[in-house]
């Protein structure tokens, strides 16, 4: 639970105070805390470089149990994430040392040249998201996550200030969520129990759900999903969700590529490369848990979410090389490789989106492709958008959530490279190169009229080893970007 708390110092129980350390500037205005810093700094080996850290036991300033001091580095180089990532750091410490609670000293906004909301939402959400442990498959329970992080802060500040904690804690336990279902393997999450999942924590929120089966998504004509799902035992699901408010000026439709295990398929992936392919569905986690957040935020905007659901695999029933589908759309797609299986799934999500919703916007995450990987490696997401003003929208959300994108270029004559003798487009260029931006004009072929970005996320869904506020595997990367794009409309 986070709480702001103006605590005293010298009175409370405290089970442990952390304070930041600015490597060359003082950073602190409140008085003890500001004193504690400099007896902190008085220690030798401790200048405040990141990440040293030193620990009281005892001082006659506080009666908290231990006082943590930990390094933020030098004044030029504080950002909000700098704060987002002490907050992280702190609370992943007190969990190791199986300590219940900590209070977090902010430094002074002013000395920071931070505003105090931005300032205190990123250190709250560094903390609520870095006390997230993902151990459901783990038999003992090694540590638990904090019951209670406060931020000291005057009552006064915190007043004006007041929903922010639940606030954070709604948006953060989105991409909490969303790094679960990723997190959880493929076996635990096959299209129709992951639908299930969806369903239960979208209606619990009160959103809008339907799921759509097989034989309803072969009457709409969605020749992609159901070409994709036609391998496996595990048949496929469209889910769509809906947040529905009275007041609503704008419609965004948002896309999440689904895929609960990618195999490749018939061009099966080789050696190693499919190990880590239960994340494929990384887009449909990101997209679900931003409706859900939405039920929580209730913001005077119409967002749905659709979620092609499949999982790709190698049968006497598979979809093959040279196969023919027919999209939603109309337009029919030859299969160049199956392994280049989310654009086919995604052509109906993003044809259906426009059609049935008119929305003013169409955003779709995918882990789409390696070719994203290897332009931008594995911390920032790729942005696909002949829309200026929408790519421009994402580009400020991902600076506020240090979820890192990077726009790419669309150039149209690149398309040419994904003709087909027979059909109307392939699903893979005759070219190896730029396999990420030949990806997004395939997907832009499927939507009209409607401003539209795709965010490739290959590289951010995951990461193998944890960071300041991450531990290992799904990174829920996405949802406090789509979150603050839909709050900034
Ligand atoms: N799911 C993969 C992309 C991927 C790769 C995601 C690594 C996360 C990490 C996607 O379906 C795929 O296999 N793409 C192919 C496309 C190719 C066959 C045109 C790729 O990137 O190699
Ligand atoms: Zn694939
Ligand atoms: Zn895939």
């Amino acid at each position: 639970m986070l709480r702001f708390w103006e605590c005293e110092l010298k009175k409370d129980a405290i089970d442990l105070l952390v304070v930041p350390v600015c490597e060359n500037a003082e950073i602190h205005a409140r008085g003890t805390i500001k004193s504690l810093a400099e007896h902190a700094c008085k220690v030798e080996e401790f200048t405040g470089k990141t990440d040293e850290e030193v620990i009281f036991y005892k001082s006659h300033l506080t009666k908290a149990k231990r006082v943590m001091f930990l390094g933020i580095g030098k004044k030029e180089s504080l950002d909000i994430d700098v704060f987002r990532r002490f907050a992280g750091k702190a609370v992943k410490k007190a969990i190791s040392k199986n300590i219940p609670t900590v209070v977090i000293a902010p430094p002074s906004a002013k000395k920071t040249e931070i505003i105090e909301e931005t300032l205190y939402r990123a250190l709250f959400e560094g903390a609520f998201l870095g006390n997230h442990i993902f151990d459901l498959y783990k038999e003992e329970k090694k540590h638990s996550p904090l019951s209670t992080i406060s931020l000291y802060v005057q009552t006064k500040a915190a007043d004006t200030l007041k929903s922010l904690p639940e606030e954070v804690e709604s948006v953060c336990s989105g991409t909490i969520m969303a790094r679960n279902w990723v997190s959880i393997p493929s076996n635990d999450k096959p299209p129709e129990a992951f639908a299930n999942m969806i369903l239960e924590e979208g209606k619990k929120a009160g959103l809008e759900a339907r799921v759509f089966d097989e034989k309803e998504l072969e009457a709409m004509g969605c020749g992609g999903i159901l070409g994709v799902g036609m391998g496996s035992e595990n048949r496929p699901k469209m889910v769509v969700l809906e947040y529905k408010p009275k007041r609503a000026d704008k419609v965004v439709a948002l896309v999440g590529k689904g895929v609960t295990f990618d195999s490749g398929g018939i061009n099966l992936k080789p050696g190693t490369s499919s190990g880590n392919m239960k994340i494929d569905m990384s887009g449909a986690a990101a997209v679900a848990a931003t409706l859900i957040t939405c039920a929580r935020m209730k913001p005077d905007i119409h967002v749905v979410g659709i979620l092609p659901l499949v999982e790709n695999m190698p049968s006497g029933s598979s979809y093959r090389p040279g196969d023919i589908l027919k999209s939603y759309s109309g337009k029919t797609v030859e299969v160049g490789n199956t392994d280049a299986e989310g654009r086919l799934i995604l052509m109906d999500g993003l044809a259906y989106a426009e059609k049935t919703y008119s929305p003013d916007y169409i955003v779709d995450m995918a882990t789409l492709t390696g070719a994203c990987m290897i332009a931008l490696g594995e911390k920032i997401a790729g942005v696909f958008s002949k829309d200026e003003d929408l790519a421009e929208r994402i580009s400020r959300s991902a600076k506020r959530t240090h979820e890192r994108c990077w726009k790419m270029p669309m150039p149209e004559d690149y398309l040419e490279k994904m003709k087909s003798k027979i059909a109307d487009i392939s699903n893979i260029s005759e070219s190896r190169w730029g396999g990420a931006i030949t990806a997004s004009l395939f997907l832009s072929e499927f939507v009209k009229t409607t401003p539209y970005a795709h965010i490739d996320i290959a590289g951010p869904a995951f990461i193998a080893k944890a960071n300041a506020y991450c531990p290992p595997g799904g990174t829920g990367f996405g949802v406090r970007l789509l979150w603050d794009f839909i709050d900034n409309l």
